[in-house]
């Protein structure tokens, strides 16, 4: 990044030599990033952040379509999506009046390709749009992208995936895939914060609704962030370097870690898919108690880690995910997860697993003395 935030400061929407240093440097980010994925350096387009990527990919489809006097107007998303695409299709629905139609998962949170091939032929003509992520940042749940982007393509209808928990540990070719729009986030893999890219196949019919300028091929108003692009770039092109490595690494860590904290901690299940799983994600619901507790009494301990609830006015929520798949409040309050990365060894798997079980109990007892104690 550092040249092109000092020496090579350039715009690459300038014309002038400075500019045209910048936009070459841009070319090859985008032809790099295309290389990783399957892609032509031309369906590359370099946004925000993985949420702008998925607002983009979702409006630009559904907007162009109506645009095409298409008479589909619904999108179809998986129950467990990040909020990026569940708060989008919901504005899509509210504002924009297309409709938005939910994907069941089961028990692991996994969408079922015969329930999409059940949708789609149940309404055929009306879904234009259907995106189900890659893998789920709260439980690690891989989906079977290939086969939904399969069954999608044979009835016309785009299929956008979220895979920005993904490139570190999966390889990724959108063509082999079936993928017609796809998010990234380049902070998940090791790159900088504040860099997205969204993958758009030659041909899919998309308007921009950042609007503006002509950069990125009108497809998304907005100076690129140059060095930020060439930072992503280079961040794909070193992590596909290391991926199998590192997925292997990863995976038998996970998998003590699985093992360890089921066969230590009470009442504790393990959520999302035992095998199809991120490498490096391990997820659990405690009974009884609730994870930004938890997660703040492992913060004290030096264990960083997070929970699908979110606090609201002081009233902790489960996590709308593990009630989607059908996990119980009581047990769905309790959500952790517990990701791991190149940095982790197996003695820190060991000393999560030393000090977890403790941490847990301590928080049960202030749950019951809670409850014991009149207000
Ligand atoms: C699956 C998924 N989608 C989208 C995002 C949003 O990415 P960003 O933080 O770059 O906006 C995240 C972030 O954690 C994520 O996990």
């Amino acid at each position: 990044m550092l040249p092109y935030l000092t020496d090579l400061y350039g715009n690459a929407s300038s014309l002038h030599s400075f500019g045209r240093d910048a936009a070459a440097a841009l070319d090859e980010a985008h032809y790099t990033v295309g290389c990783a994925i399957g892609a032509r350096a031309s369906e590359v387009i370099f946004t925000g952040c993985g949420t702008e990527s998925d607002n983009l990919a979702l409006r630009g489809v559904m907007l162009a379509l109506r645009q095409a006097g298409s008479p589909r107007r619904t999108m179809l998303s998986a129950a467990t999506e990040h909020h990026a695409i569940e708060a989008t299709a919901h504005q899509l629905q509210q504002l924009f009046g297309f409709e938005s139609a939910l994907l069941p998962v089961d028990e692991h949170g996994w969408v079922d390709p015969a329930d999409v091939r059940r949708i789609l032929d149940a309404r055929p003509n009306e879904i234009g749009l259907v995106s189900v992520m890659m893998a789920n940042n709260e439980v690690g749940t891989l989906q079977s992208i290939e086969e939904i982007g399969a069954l999608c393509r044979a009835r016309g209808v785009y299929l956008h995936t979220d895979a920005v928990q993904c490139p570190a540990y999966l390889p990724i070719d959108v063509n082999a895939l079936n993928i017609d729009l796809m998010s990234l986030s380049s902070h998940k893999f090791y790159g900088p914060k504040g860099v997205g890219v969204l993958y758009l196949r030659d041909g899919v019919p998309y308007v921009s609704t950042a609007t503006g300028g002509g950069h990125e091929r009108d497809r998304r108003a907005g100076t690129v962030n140059v060095a930020g692009a060439v930072a992503t770039a280079t961040a794909l092109k070193l992590v596909s370097k290391r991926r199998e490595t590192e997925a292997r690494r990863l995976t038998a860590l996970r998998d003590r870690l699985i093992a360890g904290v089921l066969e230590r901690v009470p009442d504790a299940m393990l959520t999302g898919h035992p095998t199809r799983r991120l490498p490096h994600h391990t997820s659990f619901a405690f009974k009884g108690i609730d994870g930004e507790t938890l997660l703040m009494a492992l913060d004290i301990e030096g264990i960083a880690v997070s929970t699908g609830s979110a606090c609201t006015s002081g009233s902790p929520e489960p996590s709308p995910v593990l009630l989607a798949m059908g996990i119980p409040a009581e047990w769905a309050l309790g959500g952790l997860r517990i990701t791991l990365g190149y940095g982790t060894t197996q003695a820190e798997i060991d000393t999560v697993l030393d000090t977890l079980p403790a941490c847990v109990g301590r928080v049960r007892a202030s749950v019951d003395f809670e409850l014991r104690t009149p207000a």
